[in-house]
């Protein structure tokens, strides 16, 4: 499947439009310093809906990545195989303007302006890369795999991160979100220190704004905490996996 361009209407470049404005103003303020210096790299423009044989090439020159088209949401294995290959899967289809506030289907604007961006720095990418590569050896256990996922949600997807004292957001899905941008680190949000075994007993929710975030020191934490992260999977697997519900 490859991005269809031209069958992007007049709307839809005005929704990513939308949205994409409004985020620059406010992530200076809002997001951390790695996700600020990487959306300068990719060079999204705000009149037009990215193409992503252009973002291939940004990533290409990079780190390597490439954007894999998909329609939906796809199985948790080949989500973990596609990562593990520096394959990101993307949907092509941006949200209605009525649905900007929140989305509970990842659309392009989410998939590309939350995630691609920081898959541009090396560190970033070789996290992401090596998080898959470990989850694939669990994919045969479901109530594994769900606790994986939970961490993956919570860093990836719905992290913060300190900086200088503050809380910032390095986390795809609050960053693609302008609303839950402001929410996720002002003083109302419930901000918890990352600890894998607390994230690992917090199954998430989908279908609203989150509850509670985790707050990683730095960048680098993401990548040094695997090994410790498989450690704490392992000890549990062998306790066995009783209540945990796999993600559906
Ligand atoms: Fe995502």
């Amino acid at each position: 499947m490859q991005q269809q361009y031209d069958q992007y209407t007049a709307e839809d470049h005005r929704v990513w439009q939308i949205l994409f404005e409004e985020q620059l103003e406010q992530i200076p303020q809002l997001a951390c310093k790695e996700y600020i210096e990487a959306l300068d790299l990719i060079g999204f423009e705000a009149e037009r809906i990215p193409r992503f044989t252009d973002l291939n090439q940004r990533l290409g020159d990079s780190t390597g990545w490439e954007i894999h088209v998909v329609a939906g949401l796809i199985p948790v294995e080949e989500f973990f195989q596609l990562l593990s290959e520096k394959k990101f899967p993307a949907s092509t289809w941006l949200r209605r303007m009525d649905q900007l506030k929140y989305i509970e289907e990842p659309d392009m604007f989410h998939d590309i302006f939350g995630h691609i961006p920081l898959l541009i720095l090396p560190e970033y990418s070789d996290f992401i890369q090596a998080y898959a590569k470990m989850a694939l050896k669990y994919t045969h256990n479901e109530k594994a795999t769900a606790l994986l996922q939970r961490l993956y949600w919570f860093t990836v997807e719905f992290g913060l991160i300190y900086e200088a004292g503050k809380a910032k957001i390095y986390g795809a899905g609050i960053i693609s979100s302008p609303q839950e941008s402001r929410f996720s680190v002002s003083d109302a949000s419930k901000k918890i220190p990352f600890d894998i075994d607390v994230i690992f007993n917090n199954p998430f929710r989908k279908d609203d704004i989150q509850n509670e975030y985790y707050v990683i020191d730095q960048l680098s934490d993401l990548a040094d905490c695997i090994p410790t992260v498989e450690q704490h999977l392992q000890n549990l697997i062998q306790k066995g996996l009783g209540d945990v519900k796999p993600v559906r």
